[in-house]
């Protein structure tokens, strides 16, 4: 098994009170505009710099990113989804003259050899067996244009850094961990298919500002759906308000501020060699 080299920054995603963090954005398209935006510059950190790139976003749901990929990287984007529902809804919510929306499979693309300078898997893999994974790596290397590049973001199952499920929800974290692909796995098989680590953007993002914080953020009827039985969800709530209560006591003075509750969150980025 592969122990990728890792790269980390602060996040541009830092700052913020909820899942998508971004600081001083109060209004919902607001904040999934810059939530985009952020992550479109985080693409463009680690694409490819050729003026125009023509880009494959695979798995592209209801095309939350392929127009601002065309526009970002200046060439031709298709979007693949297996749903036929999502395309129908990309097509009308998400259309672009330089976007192309078509149902298909990662194992078995709809697109010539050799097309792509960069494919997106934005939290696709997670939805895909083993054995489906295997047979995309191959289809993404054969689409992939030498030198071309893959960006995947993922909840990494040997990465997951979920401070407060970890420490409070042990069997709910270990539920999130077994439904989650693993960082070293995916390395693996991409590399056996051609593809090659280049490297681990990991950067930091904030999700609540103290434990008090994230006790409101926090949903019971999410950890229930991992599996947990209300004696367990009370036992992790029952300790994380305990937490809470004596971080609050101990940051009791004025302008002691308790340590915000924050995660990593991971960009793997792969080569196909020239
Ligand atoms: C969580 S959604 C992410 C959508 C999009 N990437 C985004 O970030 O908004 C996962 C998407 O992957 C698609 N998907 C799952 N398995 C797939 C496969 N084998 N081939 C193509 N798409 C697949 C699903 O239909 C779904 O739209």
């Amino acid at each position: 098994m592969l122990t990728p080299q890792i790269v980390g920054r602060r996040s541009r995603l830092d700052g913020g009170p909820s899942q998508d963090g971004t600081a001083g954005v109060n209004d919902p398209e607001s904040r999934r505009e810059a939530y985009r935006a952020a992550w479109i510059d985080r693409f463009a950190t680690h694409g490819p710099t050729n003026a125009q790139s023509t880009v494959l976003d695979l798995g592209c749901g209801m095309g939350f990113f392929t127009p601002a990929l065309a526009d970002r990287f200046g060439g031709p984007v298709r979007g693949v989804d297996s749903h036929q529902y999502y395309i129908d809804r990309a097509n009308v919510i998400a259309r672009n003259d330089a976007v192309e929306y078509i149902c298909g499979r990662a194992e078995q693309l709809p697109t010539l050899d050799h097309t792509f300078d960069l494919v997106l898997l934005f939290k696709v893999l997670r939805h895909m067996s083993a054995e489906q994974q295997t047979a995309a790596t191959v289809e993404i290397a054969r689409v992939l244009r030498p030198g071309g590049r893959v960006l995947i973001h993922e909840h990494f199952a040997d990465r997951y850094p979920c401070p407060t499920w970890q420490r409070y929800f042990p069997r709910a974290d270990e539920l999130v961990r077994n439904e989650h692909v693993s960082l070293g796995e995916t390395v693996e098989r991409f590399t056996t298919a051609g593809i090659t680590y280049r490297t681990l953007d990991v950067q930091t993002k904030r999700l609540s500002g103290s434990l008090s914080d994230e006790l409101e953020r926090l949903n019971p009827t999410k950890i229930s759906c991992y599996g947990n039985d209300d004696a367990e969800i009370e036992q992790g709530f029952n300790a994380l308000r305990q937490a809470a209560d004596e971080e609050r006591a101990r940051h009791d003075a004025p302008g002691s501020e308790p340590p915000p509750v924050t995660r990593t969150n991971d960009l793997l980025v792969l080569e196909l060699p020239e």
